[in-house]
């Protein structure tokens, strides 16, 4: 790593804006399009690395992490990229530890009970616990060459909260819902520390050189009406006014803000008033129902079944036209409604990315 490559003053020049301009509401000639989990498994060169490096070893090294951004980006003519990371970094700032374990991140010292809450960091360094993820995006800002504006995420409170309770992924999440019942006021307590820190990370993110903001409600689908707007919408809502407000004192770059949350199709309209530019949605709804939802001015990104990539080009072409035509080519940016499957096959992704550019633009043409 260059010196010149750790400052944030001096990043080349974006050559394609689309995404930003999409995400702002401007008009867009063709449909940006990336795809979450673009980094990852279904590439040779990515299970290159994974020999040789962990998983967290590549989330916590900013030269891999920075290689792994852009493997996706040499072979698609992608419209942004993501930073190689995980929403599980989060929690290690309040003191969760993170193994590796054959089926995924998991936590070493999952929350037992109320009382472990008083045993986390009551006082934490963000910038000390993560600087490594700001580090690996201001190194890729240099490295992608302006190719594409660079995305930062973060996992949303609820579902970071779920995690540290269960320790990993779960079917059902009754350990962390069982909480939200029996704890109410201790799961606020909680929430409200993991939404300090989250406020904190993206602006650190926004400071290192991220273009976008992404906030990841995974478990979204795991709420019933009322939990969901007590414990996931005030502190999603809560994030982007921080972030937002944080922006424009300090004269941040004014980043737009995407919001998903996965299984929450159903609190799409409610989605609309937590102040962010984007709404990402699942591939569970129709793009025509999902826009029937938040009508025609609201930017939506999604929501492609990531099955779909198992089927014919023709298969593909066909439900990516459908998309497209659901949700309009304007205020959208194409993606899957859930991460890409590992053994997706290579020539099928680039057929979903050329398919939105082409189609999109012939819509724009007629
Ligand atoms: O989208 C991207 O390419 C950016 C990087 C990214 C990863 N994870 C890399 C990853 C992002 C944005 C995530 C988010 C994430 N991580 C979520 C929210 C999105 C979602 O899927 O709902 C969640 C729940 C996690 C937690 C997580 N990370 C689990 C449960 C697992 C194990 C399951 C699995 O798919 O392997 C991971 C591992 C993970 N995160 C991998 C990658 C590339 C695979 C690591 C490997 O085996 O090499």
């Amino acid at each position: 790593i260059l010196d010149s490559e750790s400052r944030t003053d001096n990043f080349p020049e974006l050559q394609n804006d689309l995404i930003l301009r999409a995400a702002r509401g401007e008009g867009t000639e063709r449909s940006p399009v990336w795809i979450m989990r673009q980094a990852g498994r279904y590439l040779p060169e990515y299970m290159d690395v994974r020999k040789k490096h962990g998983f967290i070893e590549k989330c916590k090294n900013p030269s891999l992490a920075c290689e792994l951004t852009l493997q996706p980006l040499i072979r698609f003519n992608l419209d942004a990229a993501i930073i190689f990371s995980d929403i599980l970094v989060v929690p290690e700032v309040l003191g969760m530890r993170l193994k590796e374990t054959p089926t995924g991140p998991k936590f070493e010292n999952p929350l037992d009970s109320p009382e472990d809450i008083k045993n986390l960091e009551q006082e934490p360094d963000v910038e000390k616990k993560l600087g490594f993820v700001f580090k690996a995006i201001t190194l890729t800002r240099h490295r992608i060459r302006g190719q594409c504006p660079l995305i930062g995420f973060s996992g949303a409170p609820w579902t970071l909260m779920s995690y540290m309770i269960e320790g990993g992924s779960s079917t059902s999440y009754m350990k962390a819902k069982r909480w939200l019942f029996a704890h109410p006021s201790e799961c606020h307590t909680l929430l409200q520390m993991l939404t300090d820190v989250i406020v904190k990370y993206l602006i650190g993110q926004v400071k290192a050189g991220a273009q976008l903001l992404q906030v990841f409600e995974s478990n979204a689908g795991s709420l019933a009406p009322d939990q969901f707007a007590e414990f996931s919408a005030p502190y999603l809502k809560q994030i982007s006014e921080k972030v937002k407000a944080a922006i424009s004192e300090e004269e941040l770059e004014n980043v737009p803000m995407t919001v998903f949350a996965k299984g929450g199709s159903r609190f799409l309209k409610q989605i609309t008033s937590l102040g962010y530019n984007v709404i990402g949605v699942d591939w569970s709804v129709s793009a025509e129902a999902a826009r029937e939802l938040v009508g025609s001015d609201v930017v939506l990104q999604g929501n492609l079944d990531p099955a779909v990539l198992y089927s014919s080009k023709e298969g593909i072409r066909e439900a990516t036209t459908r998309m497209l035509e659901g949700f309009g080519t304007q205020n959208y940016i194409a993606n899957l409604g859930h991460g890409l499957f590992k053994d997706t096959a290579i020539p099928n992704v680039r057929y979903f990315i050329d398919s939105v550019h082409e189609v999109s633009q012939r819509m724009n043409e007629e």
